[in-house]
């Protein structure tokens, strides 16, 4: 009898220890799109770091909010208890964060950053990403040194940079930082600027593509410099402006192009010579971070005791950008890798 009762009771035990096990480590992880170069390369970096950390879900919301907001409805109700998403929408946050708040669930939201005030919203929240304007600066830094090394690029004489920009997408925190600081940066050092064109090419290469084929049929020569809010849509508009005979090894026949990521092919285009620069994010330190995070909370720990993480206002991890030219390529090889 007494035996039984030992049994039945270390079987309780162990299956119960069980349940909390499982219960205790599931994270959704929401993706706001698979085939976006720059995420696709967090996502993967995401799933081989949390391997022997975390049981998490991967999810892809296939750029749509609806699909996006389904889907955390629907892991919500199968028992997740930890919650990291990268927005489709970053207007999205509000309702995002009350389905998180509505279970008091601890969120992680990464990449697409919400405002303060949806960051103020509830005290269970954390953001992964960095500090957008500083890849503007960087950009406007990679500009402003090659045009002074080049005295070439000014195809007009006239001592300005007539530049096209080429956007991500609307309300996004990354899109506005570089788009606005880069020429920022150039302003405040005294190079003059006019702006040909601009467009939103969703971080996409194809959309940019089209889009950089339209400027170059309207304003040709006249573009001295194509700035672009990501690798992505640089390369997009590289191989554009390679249709019509540019940066193919003559001299005179040149755009200098600026992107952001560090990709693997921007960085192959750096050293042949065909971009100018770019301004690395890791993937591989945001992927990092986010796991650490998300582990942590599977556990009801408090990510504010990771050792490894700088937080500010105790809620924000920004992890920085380091600017790449034809000189310093291996270290973005290395957070592709
Ligand atoms: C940016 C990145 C882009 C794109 C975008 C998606 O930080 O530079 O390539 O991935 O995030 O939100
Ligand atoms: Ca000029």
């Amino acid at each position: 009898m007494k035996n039984l009762i030992i049994k039945v009771f270390l079987l309780v035990t162990v299956f119960s220890l069980f349940l909390i096990g499982s219960e205790k480590t599931t994270v959704l992880v929401s993706i706001y799109r698979y085939d976006d170069m720059f995420m696709g390369f967090v996502k993967n970096d995401i799933k081989e770091y949390a391997k022997d950390k975390v049981n998490i879900f991967l999810r892809d919301s296939q750029n749509s909010q609806a699909t996006q907001n389904d889907v955390i409805d629907i892991m919500i109700e199968r028992g997740v208890n930890v919650l990291a998403v990268n927005l489709v929408n970053p207007r999205a946050a509000e309702a995002v964060i009350a389905k998180a708040r509505k279970h008091d669930i601890p969120i992680v939201l990464f990449n697409k950053e919400p405002s303060k005030e949806d960051m103020d919203s509830y005290d269970k929240i954390w953001y992964v990403g960095t500090k957008s304007e500083q890849s503007g600066v960087l950009q406007g830094k990679i500009i402003h040194e090659s045009w002074i090394d080049n005295p070439q690029y000014d195809k007009n004489k006239d001592g300005k940079i007539q530049y096209v920009m080429i956007q991500g997408e609307p309300n996004h925190a990354d899109a506005i930082g570089r788009s606005v600081n880069s020429i920022k940066y150039l302003k405040d050092n005294n190079i003059g600027v006019d702006l040909l064109a601009q467009g939103e090419a969703f971080w996409d290469e194809d959309n940019a593509n089209l889009m950089m084929k339209q400027y170059l049929r309207k304003y040709g020569d006249k573009i001295e410099y194509i700035i672009s809010n990501n690798d992505s849509m640089a390369i997009g508009a590289l191989n554009a402006i390679r249709e019509f005979g540019y940066n193919k090894g003559d001299d005179n026949k040149f755009i200098p192009i600026v992107g952001v990521d560090g990709i693997p092919s921007v960085i192959d285009e750096i050293s042949k010579g065909n971009i100018v620069g770019t301004v690395l994010q890791s993937p591989k330190n945001q992927a990092y971070a986010i796991v650490d995070l998300v582990s942590v909370l599977s556990k009801g720990g408090n990510p504010l005791e990771l050792e490894n993480i700088v937080f500010e206002d105790s809620k924000y991890v920004r992890l920085p950008y380091v600017a790449i030219t034809s000189e310093n390529i291996n270290l973005a090889y290395e957070a592709y890798k």
